[in-house]
């Protein structure tokens, strides 16, 4: 039976992590087969060695028994010379054995397996092929190969490692999104390329001196909340970057934890969104200035009700002047009981002219876009304040029906007036032209009913006429930008995408609903504005205008 010499083991010990590290592909019964050879051609090798030296020993004890005796003598006496010169002679061969053992030693092991040491002290300097000079066919320069192998397996698998760690640092430097990586403690501990572009870090610096230039932690911190919960959080964060300008991006966070799942620390991935935002601003600057244009537009289509609303006035207080010049003509005197009321008569005329001209002033104001609690009633009242004489001019009756106790809502008073106005002027338009078009069924009047209510938390204010209406397939396009039916010159079509707008602003919605040569009613809810009082509104007489 073959037994594992120490070199064999060494060969085969040797051996194993090349064969699962260098010889990935390759046949593993091949392998097994050379390492069974290796193991059996050492064994075989150490029997033959055992052998030849029982051979000499067995021949050198025969040249001794002949060289005393010779061929016919009978065994010695066993005398006290024959002893000695017995023990001699052993000591001898002992020591002739003892030496040629060492040099044999020497030869084929000590001096190959310092070889192979040094060699492998090479390969780790980098000379890789220094164990390839061994090239023996025993088993010493088959264990040397099969270490140069591994030797060679190994730093193969080193190169693959660095180039995978350089390649995932390369890409880690390159990830167009700002990365940093903190501990506990808020202290930087990596950071990628765009990070060092935008801000000025150093490694060991809290995260909010170098986003932030702070010196303490920031409110909401997002890397707070994935060190409290171990999840990912989204945040919005301003800062300056490195060149001093105000910096905008958006922040998710990663926990990152160590092999017992503990976090150890997070990872924070910024996208800069600086340029957005100005865009946003650009936009809504954009969109301020387009409100501006389409209100300036509803003044000029307001123009003639508005020039009626004044001619009243004015037209009081012309004929008290004509009064008055007429009296002082003739020198006669004026009773002051009449004096009194016609003093009474223009100042009263004086102050509904300047309210229409203040009303004009607000509504023609440029809008901001800060909301404040509104009362939704007061709102559609000042807007229907501007239209009054011309609901009149048209005989258009407008049924008021306004919850009494109506919550405020969060918006912007001069904005959600242009959204009335323009509801308002679309219902005075729908039913003229429904009146001049036909059909109207005899016993029908012009009408507007306004109403306001409380709906599940939300404020709802419908505005419903009994003009044309809209067809099905329009009633989408309605809130479309440009889209009209209204010749050139009467309608922009901007009113309803503008007003969708604004009401999307505050957080609400609105509805059309109608029926062709029916009605047509548009339903507006807002949110209500919990924290503050509700201010009451009492309800409008029915069917003023
Ligand atoms: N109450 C309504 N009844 C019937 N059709 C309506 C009503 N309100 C709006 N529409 C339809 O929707 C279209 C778009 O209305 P919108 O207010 O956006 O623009 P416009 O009134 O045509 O023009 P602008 O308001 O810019 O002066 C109108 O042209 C009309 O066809
Ligand atoms: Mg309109």
């Amino acid at each position: 039976m073959a037994r594992d010499t120490p070199l064999s083991a060494a060969a085969s010990a040797a051996a194993a992590p090349f064969a699962s590290q260098a010889a990935q592909g390759r046949d593993p019964h091949m392998k097994q087969r050379s390492l069974a050879q290796l193991r059996h051609g050492m064994a075989f090798k150490f029997l033959i060695g055992m052998g030849a030296m029982a051979a000499t020993v067995s021949l050198a004890w025969g040249l001794f028994y002949l060289h005393a005796f010779g061929f016919d003598t009978p065994p010695p006496s066993r005398t006290g010379a024959f002893h000695l010169q017995l023990i001699f002679f052993t000591l001898l061969m002992f020591a002739a054995m003892a030496a040629t053992l060492y040099f044999m030693l020497r030869r084929m092991v000590l001096l190959p397996i310092r070889r192979i040491i040094a060699g492998a002290g090479q390969m780790a300097d980098g000379e890789h092929d220094s164990l390839l000079q061994m090239q023996t066919k025993d088993e010493i320069g088959r264990l040397a190969q099969a270490i140069h192998r591994m030797g060679q397996a190994y730093i193969g698998s080193q190169h693959e490692l660095h180039r995978q760690k350089n390649e995932y640092q390369r890409l880690f430097e390159l990830v167009p999104c700002i990365i940093s990586l903190q501990d506990r403690q808020f202290r930087l501990i990596g950071y990628n390329r765009e990070f060092r572009d935008h801000f000025d870090p150093t490694l060991g610096d809290y995260c909010y001196h170098a986003y932030k230039g702070r010196h303490e932690k920031c409110e909401n911190c997002p890397v707070e909340k994935t060190f409290a919960d171990g999840q990912a959080h989204y945040s919005e964060e301003t800062g300056r970057s490195k060149d001093g300008a105000t910096t905008h991006w958006i922040v998710k966070t990663a926990p990152m934890r160590n092999e017992h799942g503990e976090i150890i620390g997070a990872m924070e991935i910024s996208l800069d969104v600086t340029h957005r935002k100005a865009l946003e601003n650009k936009l809504a600057q954009s969109e301020l200035k387009l409100i501006q244009a389409a209100k300036m537009a509803t003044l000029g289509e307001m123009a003639a009700g508005i020039a009626h609303e004044l001619n009243q006035p004015l037209t009081v207080i012309k004929g008290a002047g004509n009064y008055f010049m007429k009296k002082i003509r003739k020198q006669q005197p004026i009773a002051p009981a009449v004096l009194a009321e016609m003093a009474t008569e223009i100042d009263s005329h004086v102050d509904r002219a300047s309210n229409i001209i203040n009303q004009l002033r607000q509504f023609g104001r440029k809008s901001s876009t800060a909301a404040a609690p509104v009362q939704i009633n007061t709102i559609l009242q000042n807007a229907f304040e501007m239209f009054r004489q011309q609901l009149i001019l048209c005989e258009i009756a407008v049924e008021w029906r306004l919850a009494a106790d109506l919550p405020l809502v969060l918006a912007e008073a001069g904005r959600m007036e242009q959204v009335f106005v323009n509801l308002l002027l679309n219902a005075k338009d729908a039913i003229e032209a429904k009146w001049r078009d036909g059909p109207v069924a005899q016993d029908e009047t012009k009408r507007i009913t306004i109403d306001t209510q409380v709906q599940a938390n939300q404020v709802t204010a419908r505005i419903r006429d009994n003009g044309v209406g809209v067809p099905a397939h329009c009633r989408d396009r309605v809130f479309e930008p440009f889209y009209t039916t209204k010749k050139v010159g009467e309608g922009t079509g901007l009113g309803l995408s503008i007003s969708y707008g604004i009401i999307k602003d505050f957080g609400g919605t609105i509805q059309i609903d109608s029926v062709p040569m029916q009605y047509t009613c548009f339903t507006l809810c807002f949110p209500i504005k919990e924290d503050h009082d509700r201010q009451g509104c009492p309800p409008i007489a029915a069917d003023s205008g």
